[in-house]
């Protein structure tokens, strides 16, 4: 069976390629000109790997590359936190999601999509665990980001109701080896952390996030595409916590001392509109902490896995185990010392 990749190039879908061709799937990676391939293995010469270069913008490229695939796995996304031009997280995220269902009608060999939302397409979860009961509620979006996985969620829910063959999952915050770009936040804010460019903890640790270990991630979407039940949503979240209780576990990890400090948000605050005009006039990069980040931190964002458990057989690992690995890693690579 051959299946078609889109963001192949990224952090997720890198390693989701990989473990495609390791179950012995041929795998189509859709990547642009521009993308680094650099996780990606080389394009080989029996087909069970290649490279299809477009853009979700372009529809024309999906279509082209959806051509022998069975199977869609939509995984591209622009991801971000604050970028200077907001209008491009609904033009690729949302725009992106309508080519990839478009050229799944036109196409008609394509036997099913699995699309990667995201934990923020549900909402936040202030107080309580939400489960795939919940629909975003569409009032207030702490980013761009999060207003573009939301409604990108209602079209993709939309479509599975007119009965397209779509699997929706919902990764928590991805964390573990891999690339680091922006959407691997764990990893970059470890490595500001043991490098002391962070100096505390964010906040008074009151946020809640559910951390999905990058490879579990993988294997639920694998699952998905298997035996997820066509037009369901499925959380692939992990466990629930504070950054605070994750720079905690990876002091007692690494025998190294504790954050003494804790950062008040308004002061992080502070810092993000600084980071994002020296990002505008200086470096021109989308900076790690800025306001909107800022908001997301107020919130708590803690779901339920429990649907995957019992339908994909997800088994999501604890904290302390994903996170030995990836400290690690970011040592092996000298990111970090202890
Ligand atoms: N990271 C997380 O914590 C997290 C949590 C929940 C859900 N997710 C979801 O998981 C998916 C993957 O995230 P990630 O962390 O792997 O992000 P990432 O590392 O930034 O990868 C994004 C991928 O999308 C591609 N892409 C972006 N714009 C594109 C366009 N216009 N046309 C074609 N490809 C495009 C990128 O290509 P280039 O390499 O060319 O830029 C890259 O391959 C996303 O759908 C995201 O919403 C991520």
């Amino acid at each position: 069976m051959k299946v078609l990749v889109t963001g192949a190039s990224g952090y997720l879908g890198g390693r989701l390629c990989r473990a495609l061709l390791n179950q012995g799937y041929s795998v189509k990676a859709f990547v642009r000109r521009t993308s680094d391939l650099s996780s990606l293995p080389p394009p080989n010469f029996d087909g069970s790997f290649e490279l299809a270069y477009g853009d979700v913008t372009e529809y024309r490229s999906l279509l082209d590359a959806c051509s022998g695939c069975q199977v869609i796995f939509h995984t591209a996304a622009l991801v971000d936190l604050w970028l200077p031009d907001p209008s491009k997280f609904i033009s690729v995220n949302v725009g992106g999601l309508k080519n990839v269902l478009q050229a799944f009608k036109e196409a008609k060999t394509v036997e099913k999509i699995v699309y990667t939302s995201s934990f923020f397409a549900l909402g936040s979860t202030d107080g309580y665990v939400a489960d795939e009961n919940q629909i975003h509620p569409g009032k207030f979006f702490c980013t761009e980001y999060e207003k573009s996985k939301a409604v990108a969620d209602k079209i993709a829910l939309e479509a599975a109701a007119e009965g397209l063959p779509i699997v929706l999952v919902y990764p928590g915050v991805i964390y573990g080896a891999g690339k680091v770009t922006a959407g691997n936040v764990v990893a970059r804010l470890i490595i500001e952390r043991f490098n002391w460019r962070l100096p505390g903890y964010i906040g008074s640790g009151n946020d809640r996030y559910s951390f999905s270990h990058v490879d579990d991630v993988v294997d639920g979407q694998i699952a998905a595409m298997n035996k997820g039940r066509l037009g369901e949503r499925y959380l692939l979240t992990g466990e629930n916590a504070s950054f605070k209780q994750v720079f905690d576990i990876a002091a007692a990890i690494t025998k190294t001392k504790k954050p003494w400090l804790s950062i008040p948000l308004p002061l992080v605050d502070a810092y993000g509109w600084i980071s994002v005009l020296v990002s505008r006039i200086i470096t021109g990069k989308p900076p790690l902490i800025s306001p909107p980040a800022v908001d997301v931190f107020r919130h708590q964002w803690a779901y339920s896995c429990e649907r995957a458990k019992a339908h994909l057989d997800y088994k999501p690992r604890g904290l302390s185990e994903g996170l030995s690995e990836v400290l690690a890693w970011l040592k092996s690579l000298k990111l970090i010392k202890y």
